[in-house]
């Protein structure tokens, strides 16, 4: 793990130098890589050992930019369990992304809404998660230089950048949700029935994605904050099938709204 991930670092390191704050963009989020200043893309088809995306609306590139004074890199596009990648592959962005030294993450997704507080067009900041996939990224040796065997997950998500992002949001004129993030398996949407246990498990949301990233990041002692861009009710709650259509069109339509509430945190941080 170490070696492969070192290998990334050395490509990139030159190109990325030290980045302060680290994002992972989900789907249909990408764009706001557009919104660094002298952003400058590196496919992950040029990092050692970088696993690509093949999902629509993930495009698939490190981004290092500027913004607000800070340093950024961006992951556009994330890869999935559901994709057949292994947690240690799906987590493997986040930790090239900590091992260049970042010391914040943010972490977006697209997900469905559970919490009757929750509509399509809605952003949520993750206050806590459900890890349903049945595995970790942290399973096997651990690597000490990484982190500790037993991470603390208690504060998974930082409550002073949840207070920040609320803060941003308010200024911006709109609310910023708050609620828990179910991260599953997939790649089929839920049925009804599993979206009815979800909520008695206490999920607002649900998605695909996220919950690897942020325990390979807690392993790695970065500060998270969660953003779920709300894409459709989840299965069951409104009448139609869901797609992953609906979901990337949503993401569109507030995509001005998260570019807005993205830069207004980086200015706060
Ligand atoms: N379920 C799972 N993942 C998702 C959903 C959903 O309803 N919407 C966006 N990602």
């Amino acid at each position: 793990m170490m070696e492969a991930l070192d290998q990334a670092v050395d490509a990139v390191r030159s190109r990325a130098g030290k980045p302060d704050v680290a994002m992972v963009l989900g789907s249909g989020l990408g764009d706001y890589a557009h919104a660094l200043e002298d952003a400058h893309a590196i496919p992950y088809a040029e990092i050692p050992r970088m696993p690509l995306s093949s999902v629509s609306g993930h495009a698939g590139n490190l981004v290092t930019g500027r913004k607000a004074g800070k340093q950024i890199i961006v992951m556009q596009g994330r890869t999935h369990l559901y994709e057949g990648r292994s947690a240690a592959e799906v987590a493997f962005g986040v930790r090239l992304m900590g091992r260049l030294g970042a010391e914040t993450l943010i972490v977006t997704n697209a997900a469905g809404g559970i919490s009757s507080e929750l509509q399509p067009g809605d952003l949520m900041a993750i206050t806590d998660q459900l890890n349903l996939t049945g595995t970790s990224c942290l399973i096997g040796p651990n690597d000490d230089l990484l982190g500790t065997r037993f991470v603390d997950m208690t504060e998974a998500f930082a409550p002073d950048l949840i207070e920040v992002a609320s803060r941003v949001a308010g200024d911006l004129g709109f609310e910023l949700k708050r609620g828990v993030y179910a991260g599953l398996l997939g790649p089929a949407y839920e049925t009804p029935a599993e979206v009815r246990m979800l909520r008695t498990l206490g999920a607002d949301v649900v998605g695909m994605s996220t919950v690897l990233e942020v325990l390979a990041a807690r392993h790695m002692k970065m500060r998270v904050l969660g953003i779920s861009c709300v894409s459709n009710l989840a299965a069951g709650l409104s009448s139609g099938p869901l797609s992953h259509q609906e979901v990337e069109e949503t993401a569109r339509r507030v995509q001005s709204r998260f570019r807005a509430l993205l830069s207004g945190i980086l200015d706060s941080l």
